[in-house]
């Protein structure tokens, strides 16, 4: 499946670069290939996403069968836009295990451009080809046919989930600049800066392009919503704990950009309530300063550990799984494509016991399902 969309994201790259050649060939040798060879990576985790909720929903006539690996491939552009963009809002170099997109321009032009002008070039440069990206993402929406009820389902969905995203990625970036230290600031913006656009709506779109009935889009939806919110809880665990060589991304980046994160919002938490004030001390010193050293990360790391608020947020992300699957019990599925559907679900966040870095052999205990319903957007 992921070979599928590949194809037809090579197709329309392809397409999109010749005409960006036409225009002219310094443009489409530094923005226009750069999109293209971006999209051309990942795990397609959201078109995987959209494909496996299609096929549960029973979707496998030849239309929804296109449609859906063109709205896939329309979700990898759109995550290629999300993703340059994200880095120049970060500040992050490393993306994919490569050079992010706007370090690259600046490793292409170094010694060319003058110095003081390398690093705002790169950044605008990433601005264009995120935009490029989402431009050539609803371009490839806009040229899928889909039937008349299937559209008016499909093409209001694509088009919240454009604007919840950038809802997500300005609450994220004005907590970064406010300091915020509030619990349900970070999981409003977990939400909507990727619950949302990397796996409910993902699934919604796969269930709306089968015709699937309400009952079970609303069952797909929850599922989709409380994956998603571990999956950004995962990801905020892997900024800290994880491994660079497996995310391909900076470790610690949150930390040196003093992001609002659900994981640092809840050791502050615990720090307050228990008169912790070595914690928050530490807390204080190290959010958002860019020149954080390696042995202030493992103070971090420390602290996170030792207020718990580790593996609670781990224990959270199996409880959210958990209920994520669990919605889709009570949803009438294709066995083969349901089967799928939860593996892919599975491996988006997955849970059990997380291993440090650090300390290989030591495991996070996960607590059982809760019943409470988890994490609104608001
Ligand atoms: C990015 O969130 C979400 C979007 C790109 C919409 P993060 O900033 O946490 O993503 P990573 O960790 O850089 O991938
Ligand atoms: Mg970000
Ligand atoms: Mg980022
Ligand atoms: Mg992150």
């Amino acid at each position: 499946m992921p070979a599928a969309v590949g194809r037809v994201l090579d197709q329309v790259l392809a397409d999109r670069v010749d005409r960006a050649r036409t225009l002219n060939p310094l443009f489409a040798d530094d923005v226009a290939e750069r999109v293209a060879r971006f999209s051309q990576g990942g795990h397609r985790t959201r078109s995987q996403l959209l494909w496996w909720a299609l096929r549960a929903c029973g979707g496998n006539d030849r239309a929804s069968v296109v449609a859906g690996l063109r709205v896939g491939a329309a979700l990898e552009l759109l995550q290629t836009c999300a993703l340059v963009h994200d880095d120049v809002m970060d500040d992050s170099a490393l993306r994919r295990g490569r050079s992010a997109l706007h370090a690259d321009v600046c490793a292409q032009y170094a010694g060319a451009a003058a110095p003081a002008r390398l690093e705002p070039f790169g950044k605008a440069s990433a601005i264009l080809a995120g935009d490029l990206a989402l431009a050539w993402a609803d371009d490839l929406m806009a040229e899928t046919t889909l039937e008349p009820e299937v559209a008016r389902r499909v093409r209001p969905m694509w088009s919240d989930m454009r604007t919840e995203m950038v809802a997500g990625q300005y609450l994220d970036i004005h907590g970064q600049a406010m300091a915020s230290h509030s619990l349900p600031h970070a999981l409003s913006t977990a939400c909507l800066k990727s619950a949302r656009y990397s796996v409910e709506r993902p699934l919604a779109l796969g269930a709306a392009l089968a015709r699937t009935d309400e009952t079970t889009m609303r069952a797909l939806r929850s599922a989709g919503h409380c994956v998603g919110m571990a999956f950004q809880l995962r990801d905020d665990l892997n900024d800290i704990f994880g491994d660079s060589r497996q995310t391909g991304k900076p470790v610690g980046g949150d930390i040196r950009e003093g992001k609002p994160t659900y994981l640092i919002a809840l050791a502050r938490a615990r720090a307050e309530a228990s008169g912790d004030r070595h914690t928050l001390a530490i807390l204080e010193h190290s959010l958002g300063r860019s020149d954080l050293s390696e042995a202030d990360l493992d103070k971090v790391r420390d602290v996170l550990v030792a207020t718990g608020a580790r593996a609670m947020a781990e224990a959270r992300i199996g409880r959210l799984v958990a209920q994520g699957l669990h919605h889709l019990d009570s949803a009438l599925l294709d066995p083969e494509g349901g089967r799928r559907l939860r593996h892919v679900l599975n491996s988006a966040a997955p849970g059990g016991a997380c291993h440090d870095h650090r300390r290989p052999d030591a495991a996070v205990p996960v607590a059982p399902l809760a019943s409470a319903a988890e994490g609104a957007c608001r």
